[in-house]
């Protein structure tokens, strides 16, 4: 008994820690560990240059960090056969390489070895405030540009995403580049989150994606192509043969490879339609 009682103590201490306010989280199950299918070998060996002196993230994403992130989202990598989870691990860890890589066409290891070299965005456009937004309204003087892993930006994001992992995304965006933990959470949050019309980049890749009638008047068929459309298919899907798009896919094909996995279909989004 006291050993029950100390497992949902613990079990309930994880929720609190992981979800501030999130109570339908508070329904999933016991996570597994997931570091059985990504060995810090492994993660050492598709991050091969993260922490050069050249990359401006050195130091900062760790295996560590990602590893307890995972345990707030127990269905990720977690969620069918073997063949699956390992799969969707490779594609997030394949787009938030994308988003955050210091590679090039004649980088050293190649163009895909150059993932998680940057936390923040460098040159922003502008403080990514949709003023229209009044659910989440932008902080004075606060910019919702590219941070983390998936480089969360805009207050409809950062907020929420506060909101659920614990931290006030309007008012202390710098979290999201000046905490590992968090900053992987955020990209974990934005993975695992449905946000309408946009089904979950997580139901897309384990096969719990239901298309709907615009869904399929749009080309949007599930596959790797339509996570980059989630991400940021507006800016990206519906063009022949993106640089950008082609960038994510060539991640995804070497991190499957040491997956040793097959990458599935409908690699790209030139043929879909933005959401
Ligand atoms: C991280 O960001 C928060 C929120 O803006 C800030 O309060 C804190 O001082 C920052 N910490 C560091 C070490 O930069
Ligand atoms: C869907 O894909 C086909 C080619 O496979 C293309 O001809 C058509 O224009 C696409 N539809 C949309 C809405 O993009």
């Amino acid at each position: 008994m006291a050993s029950f009682s100390a497992l949902f103590l613990s079990l309930f201490v994880h929720m609190l820690l992981c979800f501030a306010s999130h109570r339908a989280e508070a329904k999933r199950s016991y996570p597994l560990p997931i570091s059985s299918l990504v060995s810090k070998q492994l993660f050492d060996a598709i991050f091969l240059h993260k922490d050069d002196n050249a990359c401006p993230a050195k130091g900062f994403y760790t295996y560590d960090s990602f590893m307890q992130a995972t345990t707030c989202f127990p269905q990720f990598g977690n969620t069918g056969s073997l063949t699956t989870r390992k799969r969707e691990i490779a594609a997030f860890l394949a787009q938030i390489s994308h988003e955050t890589t210091g590679g090039w066409a004649t980088a050293p290891d190649g163009p895909y070895a150059w993932g998680l070299c940057f936390k923040e965005e460098v040159s922003p456009q502008s403080d990514y405030c949709d003023s229209t937004n009044k659910k989440w309204p932008c902080f004075p003087g606060k910019s919702y540009k590219g941070r983390g892993p998936i480089q969360l930006s805009w207050n409809y994001n950062y907020g929420p995403a506060g909101k659920t992992l614990g931290f006030d995304g309007l008012r202390n965006p710098e979290t999201v580049s000046n905490n590992s933990l968090i900053a992987f959470k955020t990209a974990l949050w934005f993975w695992m989150t449905v946000q309408k019309p946009k089904p979950s980049c997580h139901n897309v890749m384990v096969g719990k994606y239901v298309p709907t009638k615009d869904d399929i008047a749009a080309n949007r068929t599930a596959g790797f192509g339509l996570v980059t459309n989630i991400i940021n298919g507006g800016l990206e899907c519906g063009i022949a043969n993106d640089g950008r798009v082609n960038d994510r896919i060539g991640y995804f094909q070497r991190y499957a490879k040491l997956f040793n996995v097959d990458t599935g279909p409908n690699l790209d989004c030139e043929n879909q339609k933005s959401f």
